[in-house]
């Protein structure tokens, strides 16, 4: 019998730019918070798809949602008023307390969005400058790749947007000595994913919210890998107060399937005019349709088990931390969304994971992330803790 993976292996190199290096397994289906490969293997997924099967697999009320609006239409255009669309806007709106919002397909397409609304609010007078944070990521179109900060993504693209500023991360003597009257606009992450999981520091926040009331420049939150409940509020940045105008969403947002939004305050709600901004496929009827199932559980005490089931996981990689000092060097993290610093290269965690049958992310080299679907349990948790525990100790 031909093995799937050497055949996927073969038409990939042969057919793929080469921009992705796959996992070595090919996965047949899903169920919860596994994964089933080809051979039968079941693999606990603590990466849930990077941040977006926020539900799991095969979620009956994922499938529900898409099969009932699949018989309805599955695309009509932005020329037409979207049921699902305003459905999912009443219920984001309301949970957020921001007044308009935008649908996109993806992250960078939110994050190039913002760009415009600050571009256009600013239009004609001094206020140029856009700026970002060492470590950080927005996304990989032109403008989103100006803002992220880190070189392997952006250096081989010059030339980039002009006057963008990379500052260091939770520096407030950093913000001090840049942010001045020509600052259009501010993109931060709270807790900055691909960049470490790194949560931003309270004293960063309070400068930064201090300086947005001396300057006038717009904050944009990017809360495309936090948003959504996954550090157990609705956005991290709730937990440091952050006076955001923008916020950037997507992964999580579509519960599977490909979305992205901008929510507005009122401060900038009306910038755009009609005509200036769009997407063909942004706001897509039947990704909305599976937003709307994931705010319902989120309104309905899914956010408050994320709280509960981060709390654990954190605590027992804590406990890690004290077992392992040599391997550990730190936990970061809120909710479900976590990070586990090594004091060496973590990719042998990954494969050696993989082996065991969990997948695991490693990010900035060393830290190993877990973005586990909110389905998970403690039970799962163990699970994860206890191959970890194997895999670090085999390794000391
Ligand atoms: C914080 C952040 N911003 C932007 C993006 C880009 O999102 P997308 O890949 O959907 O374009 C990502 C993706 O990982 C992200 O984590």
């Amino acid at each position: 019998m031909i093995d799937r993976l050497d055949e996927f292996r073969s038409t990939e190199e042969h057919d793929f730019f080469r921009t992705y290096k796959r996992l070595p397994v090919a996965i047949k289906r899903g169920e919860g918070c596994y994964l089933y490969t080809d051979k039968g293997d079941k693999i606990l997924d603590m990466f849930g798809g990077l941040a977006v099967n926020v539900l799991g697999y095969n979620h009956p009320a994922i499938n529900e949602a898409i099969v009932k609006q699949l018989y309805k239409y599955i695309h009509i255009s932005n020329y037409f008023y979207q049921e699902k669309q305003l459905e999912l806007a009443e219920k984001l709106l309301k949970r957020s307390g921001f007044s308009k919002l935008f649908f996109s397909n993806s992250g960078t397409e939110s994050t190039e969005a913002a760009i415009k609304v600050i571009r256009k609010f600013f239009l004609g007078t001094k206020k140029k400058t856009l700026i970002s944070f060492s470590g950080s990521f927005h996304g990989r179109t032109m403008g989103a790749l100006s803002l992220t900060a880190r070189k392997k993504y952006r250096d081989q693209f010059a030339p980039l947007l002009p006057e963008v500023k990379h500052l260091e991360f939770n520096s407030p003597a950093d913000l001090d000595k840049n942010i001045d009257d020509s600052t259009a606009g501010v993109f931060i992450e709270s807790i900055q994913g691909e960049g470490g999981v790194n949560p931003v520091k309270q004293e960063f926040v309070d400068k930064l919210n201090s300086l947005k009331s001396k300057f006038g420049f717009i904050v944009a939150a990017d809360e495309i890998q936090t948003g959504v409940g996954r550090t157990g509020r609705l956005h991290a940045f709730e937990h440091y107060g952050l006076n955001a105008d923008i916020v950037i969403l997507a992964k999580g947002i579509g519960g599977g399937l490909p979305l992205g939004a901008i929510l507005g305050n009122a401060r900038v709600e009306d910038v755009f005019t009609l005509g200036e901004h769009g997407s063909t496929f942004g706001g897509n009827p039947v990704a909305a349709a599976c937003g709307s199932v994931i705010f319902d559980m989120l309104n309905n005490g899914l956010m408050s088990k994320i709280t509960e089931l981060g709390n654990y996981l954190i605590a027992r990689a804590e406990s890690l931390k004290s077992q392992f000092p040599e391997m550990i060097k730190e936990v970061r993290g809120k909710g479900l969304m976590a990070g586990i610093e090594l004091n060496k290269p973590g990719g042998f965690v990954v494969d050696a994971m993989m082996e065991m049958g969990v997948l695991v992310n490693c990010t900035n080299e060393n830290v190993i992330r877990l973005l586990p679907p909110y389905i998970i349990t403690n039970k799962e948790i163990d699970i994860f803790i206890e191959r970890f525990t194997e895999v670090l100790r085999s390794a000391n």
